[in-house]
């Protein structure tokens, strides 16, 4: 029996909601499948723990991290607590202490799901976006002075190493590989951002010559938005910075017709660190509570971080049982314009997952 260590933690809002739902479906998918067992470990980290010790997760969580083999997350952010303390005391702390520098978002529209893009389906979207996860605009660098006088100064300046370049677009034109389009799109900004945006640029094209079988194009970021609305059929693979992937993965998922349904996986690529599988979905504090929350993305999410610990066969399966559930469209949460709910979408999962035809 193939054993992994995950560790669960659902932190604020929707998150815990949409972890049970997710760990749920995967004992069934467990059951079903033999062969591998996971075994699941709570941490009950995040914004209520910050309220209790004063810290978003314990100060020796790294080391309690570490030795998993894949971390299951919900969402952080919480109306008490400024965000970006809640993110950086948790979220950012584990991807930056983790080294999970690629953020891999695909975005598909799902069979039965209508896009907000006119007749489109899956056959016109079907993307991934590869998201510089460690430095970039949100290295954390810059500083403040003369706080609140008026001639107070901000800086914010963003981080690329050429270490940290090559190795994001490395990953994304390996990704490619594996894709049967095999294209990649290269986003930047480097008309206007005239230093690490064309050092971008450069180490795209160098890394790009020992991948002759994928083809490469370029696009500014602001170009990017339109076409990805106007010819989302020309996009398969893309690679952007840590800012314009985070902007671009959110318009991405609401084209593929919900922000409930989108995956993420925050990868340590080489392996030396455990992974972090998310929703793409923040907190959804208007909802939270009210069991109406998708679950569908943190599924989706359960299925990339199968695949990532080698079981294919079992993401594949998982992914089925969603797209059965989405065809039917019997089982729509509000997001999706439906009056279902979170439990009665992951019943209909399980369901399809039991039922042996998928
Ligand atoms: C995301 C989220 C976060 C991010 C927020 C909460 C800062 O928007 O995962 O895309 O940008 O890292
Ligand atoms: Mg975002």
């Amino acid at each position: 029996m193939r054993t992994y260590k995950i560790a669960a933690i659902g932190a604020d809002g929707i998150g815990p909601e949409v972890i049970a739902a997710g760990l749920q479906v995967l004992e069934v998918l467990q059951q079903r499948e033999s062969g591998f067992k996971l075994e699941v470990e709570q941490f009950p980290w995040g914004s209520d723990y910050y309220h209790r010790h004063g810290v978003m997760m314990a100060e020796d969580g790294l080391d309690k991290l570490k030795g998993c083999d894949a971390i299951y997350f919900g969402a952080v952010g919480d109306k008490s607590i400024p965000d970006h303390i809640t993110l950086w005391g948790l979220r950012l702390r584990i991807c930056q202490g983790f080294d999970q520098y690629a953020n891999v978002r695909p975005a598909r529209i799902l069979p039965g799901i209508t896009s907000p893009l006119r007749d489109r389906t899956g056959d016109d979207l079907d993307w991934i976006i590869v998201r510089e996860n460690s430095e970039g605009e949100y290295s954390g660098n810059g500083g403040r002075v003369h706080r609140g006088l008026p001639e107070e100064v901000a800086t914010e300046t963003s981080v690329f190493t050429r270490t940290g370049v090559t190795r994001i677009i490395r990953y994304a034109f390996e990704l490619a590989r594996k894709r049967p389009r095999k294209h990649l799109t290269v986003v930047t900004k480097s008309n206007a951002q005239r230093h690490g945006m064309v050092m971008w640029d450069e180490i795209a094209a160098e890394v790009g010559q020992g991948f002759p079988d994928i083809t490469v194009d370029k696009e500014l970021v602001d170009a990017m938005t339109t076409r990805m609305v106007l010819k989302p059929g020309s996009i398969d693979v893309v690679v952007a910075t840590n800012l314009h992937a985070d902007i671009l993965s959110d318009l991405a998922v609401a084209l593929a017709g919900s922000i409930g349904i989108g995956p993420t996986a925050n990868l340590n690529p080489e392996r030396r660190f455990p992974s972090m599988f998310e929703p793409i979905h923040g907190s959804a504090f208007d909802i939270t509570g009210k069991g109406i929350a998708n679950p569908l993305g943190t599924f989706w999410t359960g299925a990339m971080m199968l695949e990532h610990l080698g079981e294919a066969d079992a993401a594949a399966r998982l992914m089925h049982a969603i797209e059965r559930v989405t065809a039917a469209g019997t089982c729509f949460t509000p997001d999706l314009g439906g009056t279902g709910t979170t439990k009665g979408v992951t019943e209909a999962v399980c369901d399809a997952l039991r039922s042996g035809n998928v």
